[in-house]
């Protein structure tokens, strides 16, 4: 039995104990954190409209409409006409015949991946792809070939030494932690090699790349390659929930094997509503994407001449990485104090070494305060102990192996118990 106590503990001592911050008002550019007005670098609401007088409106009439809650699961009560609307308008934005809602990417990712997979399959799984599709992963009872990140030729090796039991590729369209891209021509082009299923996580391409924000496979013209495309309502679209987008016979199939559909309440009244116009406000003003990534290169550009080694900006997301934890800790404390709430990536979201800052813009910044910002943070690295010009772009470890691959089924669940803090991020 693990022993609570002695787990606190521990993270304490390891400096891992995360503090969850009490924020006061809506999550605007800039929030009131106890007491405090700060510039927001770390939501996922990158167009602002969590909390834009449409969204909320729609949400407000919702809720005198349908009601706060669902009620039940879909299977249990049925489906809302607001259910279906929004499935139809995220289904034509996405290009593909049908959507199906889910109470959140985390669920949609469970029980899609689980559906896809069974015991004595094989899912082959970037290194750094979402929490939410590592436990989808485990979910499924599939073993799990973990391909180093963006690395076709891993997967490549991986695949051709399956044996006939590869089942489904997942990824992330673009990457969590640093904003970079999956090799999403080379993934469609080999699991079409393989005949090998391919569902592809565009919680972070959603409203941040690809022709008017549709995401990183619109942006390749592979939107109809792919079997089943993931998202969350909760980043661009500023609500609660996701889809899965996928054809028809997909969707009937999901509404029938995905047990997270099936045995949880169905999406809120409220959180759909203001999604169906967070999506239109997308729709109608295309110009927001191209607010953020302006914004995206302010901030960029203002670190790098701090002295900060970032890659070009691709996204509204960077990551400065700092190595160990207690370094990134005392960075994100410092930028605080001085006005500027980022994230501290440490243990278990990554592994130790891999620690960063984790930065995100919204389109509803100005330039120039993000430019403002890049000074704070150089100041907050230094009184922490760093010399911007010695961190490194939190880039990937790609290609690891030579000869001789890792062994292919290397993604050993319950090997790692929930404080391996080495393990954890993939394999806990
Ligand atoms: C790539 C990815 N997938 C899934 C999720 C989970 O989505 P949700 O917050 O709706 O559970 C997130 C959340 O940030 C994400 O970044």
């Amino acid at each position: 039995m693990i022993e609570i106590e002695a787990r606190l503990s521990e993270l304490r001592a390891l400096g891992l104990h995360q503090r969850i911050r009490l924020v006061s008002g809506p999550q605007g550019p800039h929030v009131v954190l106890d007491g405090k007005p700060v510039l927001l670098l770390c939501s996922d609401n990158c167009l602002g409209l969590a909390d834009h007088p449409r969204v909320r409106e729609a949400a407000a009439e919702a809720a005198m409409r349908w009601g706060v809650g669902a009620g039940a699961s879909r299977l249990a009560s049925g489906t809302m006409t607001v259910h279906r609307r929004l499935e139809e308008r995220l289904a034509g934005f996405l290009r593909r015949e049908s959507a199906l809602l889910f109470g959140s990417g985390f669920l949609a990712a469970a029980g899609v991946i689980s559906a896809l997979a069974r015991p004595g399959d094989v899912v082959f799984s970037d290194a750094l792809n979402h929490a939410a599709l590592i436990d989808g992963c485990r979910l499924s009872r599939a073993e799990v070939f973990v391909y180093g990140h963006a690395d076709p030729e891993h997967l490549a090796w991986g695949l051709a030494h399956a044996q006939g039991r590869a089942a489904l590729i997942a990824t992330n369209a673009v990457f969590s932690l640093a904003g970079d891209a999956a090799p999403l021509e080379d993934i469609v082009e080999l699991a079409q090699r393989h005949r090998v299923r391919v569902l592809v996580d565009e919680s972070h391409g959603l409203g941040s790349v690809g022709p008017g924000g549709r995401g990183a496979l619109a942006e390749r013209g592979l939107e109809d390659q792919v079997d089943v495309i993931l998202g969350t309502l909760g980043g661009a679209l500023g609500s609660y929930g996701a889809f899965a987008a996928c054809d028809r016979v997909m969707t009937q199939y999901l509404l029938q094997a995905a047990r997270t559909l099936a045995f949880s309440s169905a999406p809120a009244p409220p959180a759909v509503a203001g999604a169906l116009a967070a999506l239109a406000l997308l729709e109608d003003r295309p110009r927001l994407v191209d607010k953020l990534h302006v914004n995206a290169v302010a901030l960029r550009d203002g670190l790098i001449a701090e002295g900060f080694d970032l890659p070009r900006a691709r996204t509204h997301i960077l990551a400065v990485a700092l190595g160990e934890p207690e370094p990134v800790l005392r960075m994100a404390e410092g930028a605080l104090a001085r006005g500027v709430f980022a994230q501290a990536v440490v243990p278990p979201a990554t592994h130790g070494p891999a620690s960063c800052l984790r930065l995100t813009t919204m389109a509803t910044h100005r330039a120039e305060e993000l430019r403002a910002a890049a000074p704070v943070l150089a100041e907050a690295a230094r009184s922490a102990g760093v010399d911007p010009r010695a961190t490194s772009p939190a880039v990937p470890r790609q290609g690891e192996y030579e000869d001789e691959p890792p062994e292919p089924y290397a993604y050993e669940a319950e090997r790692a118990g929930p404080y391996d803090y080495e393990q954890i991020a993939h394999a806990a």
